[in-house]
């Protein structure tokens, strides 16, 4: 089996380690992390068995896990072979800049990762130059991705488009849940009840979204009879903020991914 090493072993390599491991694309051994807390690397060992490594060693795949305002320069120039993938996690730094600091020519795939990652659910992005499209799409990069949801192969232009509506995606949901939640205990259900009642309902609309493959105009038409509750109550959403505030969020999210690519 080949090896895998992340350096940056922080909060969203864990969650993609974690992931890899249940799925069965690494064995733990073939899992190498390396980190500059010491203590960081102990209890990844410790907890999910995988192999420190203090030292950037090679490795089939290379995940960088750092921060945008890290070292992640002085990183990639320690990459002497072309024999390994990049996957660079670092949001905001482009292909173009990382490729700039590398002293070999090596293939780099830029992605912003969901952070679904416990559940198989959630898109995420993948971008790579011309170049390095048929590395993307090689078996060992789809396995990656797949353990932690599914992929979308996108152009890197449209990689803070998609963080703002895709990664920063659960958000909306979990906002909407507790708002539907509160609005169960507000007629008078018991916080548990209007939680079990709004997770089911979550679940069982989306699948009636994919299933039916019904616009949701049809849906709601199934479910409005004349003068009837369904349409009594959407009446208030019609004359609501709703439709357009949640539009707002998702550009205000798009809008400080630029803003905060901007700042490197
Ligand atoms: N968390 C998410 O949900 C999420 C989702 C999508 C994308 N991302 C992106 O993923 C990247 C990592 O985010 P994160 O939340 O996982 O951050 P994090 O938990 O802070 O992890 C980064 C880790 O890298 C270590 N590090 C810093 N410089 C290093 C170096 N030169 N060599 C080796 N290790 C080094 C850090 O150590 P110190 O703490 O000591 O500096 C830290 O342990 C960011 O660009 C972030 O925007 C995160």
């Amino acid at each position: 089996m080949s090896n895998i090493l992340f350096i940056g072993s922080g909060h969203m390599s864990e969650a993609i380690i974690r992931a890899l491991i249940k799925n069965k694309v690494y064995k733990p051994q073939n899992i190498l992390v390396n980190d500059i807390v010491k203590s960081r690397l102990d209890y990844l060992q410790l907890t999910y068995g995988v192999t420190p490594s203090e030292k950037i060693v090679n490795a089939d795949i290379i995940v960088l896990g750092v921060r945008p305002q890290d070292a992640w320069s002085d990183i990639v120039q320690q990459f002497k072979t072309n024999k390994i993938i990049i996957i660079s996690i670092i949001a905001g730094v482009t292909i173009a800049q990382i490729k700039a600091s590398l002293t070999v020519d090596i293939p780099v795939i830029r992605t912003i990762p969901n952070t679904l990652t416990d559940t198989g659910f959630g898109y995420s992005g993948i971008a790579t130059d011309v170049n390095d499209q048929a590395v993307a799409r090689q078996r060992s990069v789809t396995q990656f991705f797949n353990s932690f949801g599914k992929l979308e192969y996108i152009d890197e232009s449209l990689l803070d488009i998609f963080t703002g509506y895709a990664v920063a995606g659960p958000n909306y949901i979990y906002y909407f849940y507790e708002s539907l939640v509160d609005a169960g205990v507000l007629v008078g259900l018991s916080r548990d009840m209007a939680k079990r009642i709004a997770i089911e309902n979550l679940h069982g609309a989306a699948c009636m979204l994919q299933t039916s493959q019904k616009h949701p105009r049809q849906l709601l038409d199934i479910n409005n009879s004349p003068a009837g509750v369904g349409i009594h109550s959407l009446y208030e959403l019609n004359n609501s903020d709703f439709a357009a505030g949640l539009q707002r969020s998702v550009r205000a999210g798009v809008i400080r991914t630029v803003e905060l690519g901007k700042k490197q």
